[in-house]
Order: C-alpha cells, then sequence, then structure tokens
C-alpha cells in the first residue's frame, strides 16, 4: 500500500509524532501540513479550529491520496476529531486518546496532571478520555497560554521560558502529580523545562509515541501498512506560512528528513 499517511497540526507541535511515527515505520510514506498561516489553534474558537482540521484533513485525502489521518495536534482533535472521523472515508487517528492511556499507565500515586492549550483544557477532551480508561485516578488540568509561541520561535529553554513555566504549572506542582501528560503536540520541544520545574519525581508522559503505536496498530489491521522491507519512505511537508521558516525551524526540530517545505493554502483545494 503505496499511499501516504496524513499528517497535520498548527504548525510545528506535531512534528513530535511526525518523528516518532517515521521511526517507528520508517517504510511509510508520509505528508504533513503544519498550518502556520492560521496557528495557534489553542487561542481560537473552537468552531474555527474544526473548520481548519476540516480543510486540512480533506486535503490531505483529496490532493495527496492519504490512506489515513493523524491528527497531530490536541486542540484540532478536541474540536473536530467526531467531524473528521464521520465525514471521511479513511481512518482517523488522534493524539488524545494514546496520551490518556500512555498517562495512566504512568502514575503510581494516582495523582495525575494534563497540560494543554486553553481550547484543548476548556473542551474537556482529556477528563472524557482518562474516564474512558476506567482508570480511577485524580487528575488536575492546567492550561498553558504561551507556551506554544515560545516553540514557533524556536525558543525551547531560558528564562523566560522558565519563569512561565513557573507560573503555569503551580497548579500541577501544588497537586503533586507523579505523571504530567503533555497534552499538546507542541510541549515535548519544551520538555527540558517542564521537567527542571517539577522536578525528577514527575514522568512526564509525551503522546507522541503512543499515537506511532496506535497508527501501526491501525494500519495493521486494516491491512493498509507498507511492506516495511521497502525501503525509506518518502516524506513532504507542508505549510500554510512562510515556507522558509518552515524548513529551517522544522529540520532543527525533526531532524533532516525535513529538507524541503511546499507550500499548502485551503484555498488551493
Ligand atoms: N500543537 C497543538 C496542540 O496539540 C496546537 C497548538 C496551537 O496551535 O495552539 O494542541
Amino acid at each position: 500500500m503505496d499511499r501516504p499517511i496524513g499528517m497535520f497540526d498548527s504548525g510545528f507541535g506535531g512534528l513530535t509524532v511526525a518523528r516518532a511515527t517515521i521511526d517507528l515505520l520508517p517504510a511509510e510514506d508520509l505528508v504533513y501540513i503544519g498550518d502556520t498561516g492560521r496557528y495557534p489553534y489553542g487561542s481560537q474558537p473552537l468552531d474555527d479550529v474544526r473548520r481548519f482540521a476540516r480543510e486540512l484533513a480533506r486535503s490531505l485525502v483529496d490532493d495527496y491520496d492519504a490512506k489515513a489521518i493523524v491528527v497531530a495536534c490536541n486542540t484540532a482533535t478536541a474540536a473536530g476529531l467526531d467531524a473528521l472521523r464521520a465525514e471521511l472515508d479513511v481512518p482517523v487517528i488522534d493524539v488524545i486518546t494514546p496520551g490518556a492511556n500512555a498517562l495512566v499507565r504512568a502514575t503510581t500515586t494516582g495523582r495525575v496532571g494534563v497540560i494543554g492549550t486553553v481550547g484543548t483544557v476548556s473542551s474537556g477532551a482529556y477528563p472524557r478520555a482518562i474516564a474512558e480508561t476506567g482508570v480511577p485516578v485524580s487528575l488536575t488540568s492546567s492550561a498553558c497560554p504561551g507556551f506554544v509561541e515560545f516553540v514557533e520561535r524556536g525558543q525551547t529553554t531560558g528564562d523566560e521560558v522558565t519563569v512561565l513555566a513557573e507560573r503555569l504549572l503551580a497548579p500541577v506542582v501544588n497537586a503533586n502529580v507523579d505523571a504530567l501528560l503533555l497534552g499538546c503536540t507542541h510541549y515535548p520541544f519544551l520538555a527540558r523545562t517542564i521537567s527542571d520545574v517539577l522536578g525528577p519525581d514527575v514522568t512526564l508522559v509525551s503522546s507522541a509515541d503512543e499515537t506511532a503505536f496506535a497508527v501501526r496498530e491501525q494500519l495493521d489491521a486494516l491491512g493498509l501498512l507498507r511492506d516495511q522491507s521497502a525501503g525509506q519512505g518518502a516524506h513532504r511537508f507542508a505549510s500554510s506560512g512562510d515556507i522558509e521558516v518552515f524548513r529551517e525551524l522544522g529540520s532543527r526540530l525533526l531532524g533532516p528528513e525535513l529538507d524541503h517545505t511546499e507550500p499548502w493554502r485551503a484555498a488551493d483545494r
């Protein structure tokens, strides 16, 4: 099956999921769209984010012939997952369910935290997904406005981001959680700073690896996996914003596979 996996995010955050997917499934072709022309999603009305998600997913299916869609964005998942699943005739894989499953596995005290964008936290998607695991935990959620902007500027460490992290993470520090889910795909790029603020006893859980496993499982179940001995897959990256900026920062964040970025426009469809 030589059709690509289609993946999207508001910008660079989903590259954490792309990295994990490329590492786990190196033979798969992948098309990634970073909607940097319209980011950040986290502070925008969920109705608008749902519209963006539908445009992006539809383009990945119609223009790139994607065989599956990975919504590599928590905010877009919270806003639009049900609509995407209802509309598309390819499997749609999200980051929230795999993240919730990993979080409840990681805790030993049962006190867990989730951080995400304002949109994700206010949607209640994580409390619902965690309740669906059936594991009784005490959850503290905290929105972290500003984190995404630091990542999009390529500023992932330093005093400014540390000061912000100390303030935004105070609720989860005070709740004495032992596992914290990075409920925004941008946040793994800030893991060092977040970990410094929380201390070594708090396990940071990223949904990137778990989502890659979910992709493999779904594709395998549907007979859509590419023969993994077929050699290295092709990786295409597109952006609705400045493609040079996307290539430059994206290659620093993802690695050498991101050596070229093509333009993507909602109006092109
Ligand atoms: N990376 C996205 C997420 O997982 C969105 C960040 C944003 O654009 O605000 O929520």
